[in-house]
C-alpha cells in the first residue's frame, strides 16, 4: 500500500513539475524568472514587531508594491506562534501564485520546507534582512551586512569607552546578544567578538561575569524584559562595589532596557551600543545617555527589495553584489552598508530622515 502510494505520489508530483515548466530543485528554472505582469501577487512575511524598522517596513512595502503597480500581500507573525504563522503564511502565498515572496523569518531555520515549496511552484524567494540558513532553496538575501553591524558596535564599544573614562587603561564590561532563533544575531555577536575578543585577551576589557560565550548573552525573543532581567542580575551579583563601563548591546530596544536597569540599580549608566536607530534611542544618544546606534535606513531596503521584483517582472536577475553561504548554498545577495552614529555624527546622519533629523537639532 506504502508502494504505491509512494510512486502514485512521486508520478504526480513529476507531472505537476512538466505541466508548471519547473525543473524541480536546482537552478532558477522558476516560472517567475521568465517575468511576470505587474499585477502579480507579491508576498511579503515579516516577524513579529519587536523594533520599529520592522513596523516601518511593512508599511514601505504595502505602499511601494501598490505604487508599483503590483498586489501587494504584507503579513507579520503574531507573538506567540510566530514560526507557526510564518510557515502558514508562505504557504498560503504560494497557493495563491505569488511571484515573489520576501521574508524576514523569525526562525531562520525553520521555513525550509515552506521555502522549498515555495521555489517548487515557481516563486521566487528572496530573504529579507535576516538570512534563511541550510535551504538550498533560497533565491536571494537582501539585506544589511550584519557582520559588519557587529563589527561597528565592537569598535564604537572600544571608542566610547576610550573617550569617556581617558584615565582608565581597562574596563569592565557586559556582553550582549540577540535571539538565538535569528540567524543575523550570530553575525552581529561575532562580528562584534571580532573586535572585541583580542581586547578581552589582553586584558584591556573584563568581562567580569564571565559571561562571554553567545549562548550565555543571548536574549530570547530579542525582548527588552529578558536583558533587563539578565542585566539585573548581572548588576546584583557581580557588581555590588564594582563599576561597570561598558555594555555591548545588539540593537536599540536591549539598550535602553540595560539603561533602565542600570539606572534601577542607582549606577551611573555606562558606555551601550545599540542598533537601528530608534526614536527614543536617537533622543537618548543626543542626550548622552546611550552611545550609539547603527542606522540601517529601512527606506533603503524596501527600496532595494522593491528594485528586485521590477528585475525579476521584467525578467532580469536583481542586483547583487555578494554571495552569503547559507549552510546549504551560496547565495546570491545585496548587501547595503550599516552606519555607526554616535552624538558626534547624528546631524549628518540623520539628515535625510524626515523622522530623526528634528531629533538631533
Ligand atoms: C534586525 C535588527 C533588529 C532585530 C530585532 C534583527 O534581525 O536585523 O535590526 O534589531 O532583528 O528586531
Amino acid at each position: 500500500m506504502r508502494k504505491i502510494t509512494t510512486a502514485t505520489m512521486t508520478v504526480a508530483a513529476a507531472t505537476m513539475l512538466v505541466l508548471s515548466g519547473c525543473s524541480g530543485r536546482g537552478e532558477a528554472t522558476q516560472s517567475a524568472a521568465a517575468g511576470f505582469d505587474k499585477g502579480s501577487t507579491i508576498g511579503v512575511v515579516l516577524p513579529t514587531k519587536t523594533s520599529e524598522n520592522w513596523v516601518l517596513a511593512g508599511d514601505l512595502f504595502t505602499n511601494s508594491l501598490r505604487d508599483a503597480g503590483f498586489k501587494g500581500d504584507v503579513q507579520y507573525a503574531g507573538a506567540s506562534s510566530s514560526v507557526a504563522d510564518q510557515q502558514s503564511q508562505i504557504s498560503s502565498m504560494v497557493t495563491k501564485g505569488a511571484k515573489v515572496i520576501i521574508i524576514g523569518a523569525v526562525d531562520a531555520g525553520q521555513l525550509t520546507s515552506q521555502v522549498k515549496a515555495a521555489h517548487d511552484a515557481g516563486s521566487v524567494v528572496i530573504s529579507y534582512d535576516r538570512l534563511i540558513v541550510n535551504s538550498p532553496d533560497v533565491d536571494y538575501h537582501i539585506g544589511f551586512d550584519s557582520f559588519r553591524v557587529g563589527e561597528l558596535q565592537g569598535q564604537s564599544l572600544l571608542e566610547g569607552l576610550e573617550e569617556r573614562f581617558p584615565d582608565k587603561k581597562t574596563y569592565n564590561v557586559e556582553l550582549f546578544s540577540g535571539s538565538p532563533d535569528d540567524s543575523s544575531a550570530a553575525a552581529f555577536f561575532n562580528g562584534a567578538m571580532k573586535v572585541l575578543k583580542p581586547k578581552i585577551d589582553d586584558g584591556t576589557l573584563k568581562v567580569v561575569s564571565g559571561q562571554s560565550e553567545i549562548k550565555q548573552t543571548a536574549t530570547p525573543g530579542w525582548l527588552p524584559q529578558n536583558a533587563q532581567i539578565r542585566m539585573d542580575t548581572l548588576l546584583a551579583g557581580t557588581y555590588g562595589s564594582t563599576d561597570l563601563d561598558g555594555v555591548l548591546s545588539p540593537n536599540d530596544t536591549i539598550a535602553r532596557a540595560i539603561i533602565t536597569s542600570v539606572k534601577g540599580a542607582g549606577k551611573t549608566v555606562p558606555v551601550v551600543t545599540g542598533q537601528d536607530s530608534e526614536v527614543e534611542s536617537v533622543k537618548s544618544i543626543v542626550a548622552g545617555q546611550q552611545y550609539s546606534t547603527i542606522n540601517k535606513d529601512t527606506r533603503l531596503l524596501v527600496k532595494a527589495n522593491i528594485e528586485a521584483v521590477e528585475a525579476l517582472a521584467g525578467g532580469q536577475k536583481p542586483k547583487t553584489n555578494t554571495e552569503i553561504d547559507n549552510g546549504a548554498k551560496k547565495v546570491p545577495a545585496d548587501l547595503l552598508t550599516p552606519l555607526i552614529v554616535t552624538k558626534k555624527n547624528a546631524v549628518e546622519a540623520y539628515a535625510n530622515d524626515p523622522v530623526l533629523a528634528p531629533l538631533t537639532k
